[in-house]
């Protein structure tokens, strides 16, 4: 072999590692933004614990359970999870010793991510997530109801195995936004209503209840199909883009548990992406609503009451606290300062979102690293139930939004369990 030779098989052989090196960081990085995407963190991060080390508790029916460590740590987290053992758990809910975990994991949306993208999420978890060492903790479920086998009828009847398939004659952005939406993103985890086993009453787009809105922890998360009144009919693809990115547009603001999916997922996404998501949704039909007419802007009726509010307890309230804000108009100031006039939040039939928003304020959004300027203030110990009631009737009714008025039992009842 000639000198030249021999210098570059010396340059391929140390060149070769740092090839596979660089390749496995384009892995890695990949699995990151798709751990975003999944907003993993939220639910396997307690409140100042440390990234996916699990603990957070998570309430249901029959007490609190916990989630688990998903860090490299061989004994405490997935550390000896092989890539089959990590698809069998995002994918059928069964975890390495092959007990059931229930499905407060959103295994039946996962169960949808393709082969590659599971790759890359295990790439990342293994060499981009620091090992943490620390125990799981038992449910707070009291036996017999904290048996796992249950689960595996549960799973038998409601867990649909395949991946997402694309849809024929749909356009590659409204592909990628449905397998987004259905899969990773498992937005009808808390944007679908639950039927009686607690599973979701449909997975996509052929059953008619997908993303009709959801009630949970008395936040209720939004119609996200094409109704004009309490869904997205109102906005464009755009304005669900700047939602997703920024957490507020003409229309609303991100708040409760939707606050923590912008701040930890949506924001971190590429444009496309986001795009794509938009696309997806502004296809539902419209489904969920009451069929009334499309919400059209009145100011008149409501500027009456708001001078003259000694008549009305609701004004009187919205004046003294909220009209500095929200104005005389119900414009806000958006999208810093969030509408309630046509807002969809506002005109939906469940007044819990308005209650506990109104009782507790809004979670701060970071947006780009920058929390929101002017977060919504909380009123719990300024208001009482007949005065939180009083301004939320008030709200519904106003500026044309046409929605039913609201009881002091139903803001007691909230209170209650909502303020800490
Ligand atoms: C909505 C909350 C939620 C989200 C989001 C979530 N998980 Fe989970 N996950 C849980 C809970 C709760 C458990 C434990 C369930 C149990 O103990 O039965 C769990 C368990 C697991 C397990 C089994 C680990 C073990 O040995 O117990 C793995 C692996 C896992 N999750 C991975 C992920 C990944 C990866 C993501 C993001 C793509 C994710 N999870 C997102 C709630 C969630
Ligand atoms: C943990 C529960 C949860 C998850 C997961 C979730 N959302 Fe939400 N979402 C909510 C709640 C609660 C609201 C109502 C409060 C608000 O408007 O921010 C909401 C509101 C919204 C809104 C505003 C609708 C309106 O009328 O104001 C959009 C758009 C939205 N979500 C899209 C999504 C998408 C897309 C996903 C999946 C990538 C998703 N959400 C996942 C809880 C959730
Ligand atoms: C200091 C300014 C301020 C005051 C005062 C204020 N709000 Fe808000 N409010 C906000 C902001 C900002 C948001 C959006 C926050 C977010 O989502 O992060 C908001 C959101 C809301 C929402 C949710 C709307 C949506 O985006 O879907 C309701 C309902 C609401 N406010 C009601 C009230 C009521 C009732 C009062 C008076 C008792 C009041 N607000 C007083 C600033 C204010």
């Amino acid at each position: 072999m000639n000198t030249t030779w021999k210098a570059w098989a010396l340059c391929a052989a140390l060149a070769l590692p740092l090839y596979a090196h660089a390749a496995d960081d384009a892995l890695v990085k990949r699995g990151e933004y798709l751990a975003k995407a999944g907003d993993c963190i939220a639910c396997h991060t307690a409140p100042h614990g440390k990234p996916f080390a699990g603990g957070l508790p998570m309430t249901t029916p029959m007490g609190a359970i916990y989630s688990t460590n998903i860090t490299p740590d061989a004994q405490t987290g997935i550390g000896e999870y092989s890539e089959d053992d990590f698809k069998r758990a995002m994918r059928e809910g069964v975890a390495k010793d092959g007990h059931n975990l229930y499905p407060a994991m959103p295994y039946p949306s996962y169960a949808k991510v393709n082969d590659d993208d599971m790759h890359a999420l295990y790439a990342y978890f293994m060499n981009g997530v620091t090992p943490v060492k620390q125990a799981n903790r038992e449910s707070d479920i009291k036996w017999p109801l904290n048996m796992r086998w249950p689960v595996k009828f549960w799973n038998m009847v409601f867990l649909d195995k395949g991946v997402y398939r694309d849809k024929p004659g749909k356009d590659v952005a409204w592909n990628r936004g449905a397998y987004l939406i259905q899969g990773l993103g498992h937005c009808g985890s808390c944007h679908t209503p639950r039927g009686v086993a607690f599973q979701e009453k449909a997975l996509d787009e052929s059953g008619s209840a997908f993303l009709t809105g959801g009630l949970l922890d008395n936040w209720f998360a939004s119609n996200l199909t094409g109704e004009h009144n309490v869904g997205l009919g109102r906005w464009s693809e755009a304005d669900v883009a700047q939602f997703l990115k920024t957490g507020a547009n003409q229309h609303a603001s991100a708040f409760g548990a939707m606050a923590s999916v912008i701040n930890n997922s949506t924001q971190a996404m590429t444009d496309a992406d986001v795009a794509a998501m938009s696309r997806y949704l502004k296809s539902l039909p419209s489904a969920g609503g009451s069929g009334g007419a499309a919400y059209a802007y009145d100011a008149k009726a409501t500027k009456v009451s708001l001078t003259r509010p000694a008549n009305d307890a609701g004004a009187r309230v919205y004046t003294a606290y909220c009209m500095h804000c929200h104005g005389v108009d119900g414009r806000g100031f958006a999208p810093m300062l969030a509408p309630l006039a046509g807002n969809p939040n506002v005109l939906e039939k469940d007044p819990s979102s308005l209650i506990n928003v109104t009782l507790n304020g809004t979670e701060d959004l970071v947006i780009g690293g920058i929390p929101a300027a002017y977060p919504m203030p909380k009123y719990a110990s300024v208001l009482s139930d007949q005065q939180v009631a009083d301004v939320v009737s008030f709200i519904r009714s106003g500026w044309g939004n046409g929605a039913p008025a609201v009881g002091a039992g139903e803001v007691g009842k909230i209170r209650k369990v909502a303020v800490k």
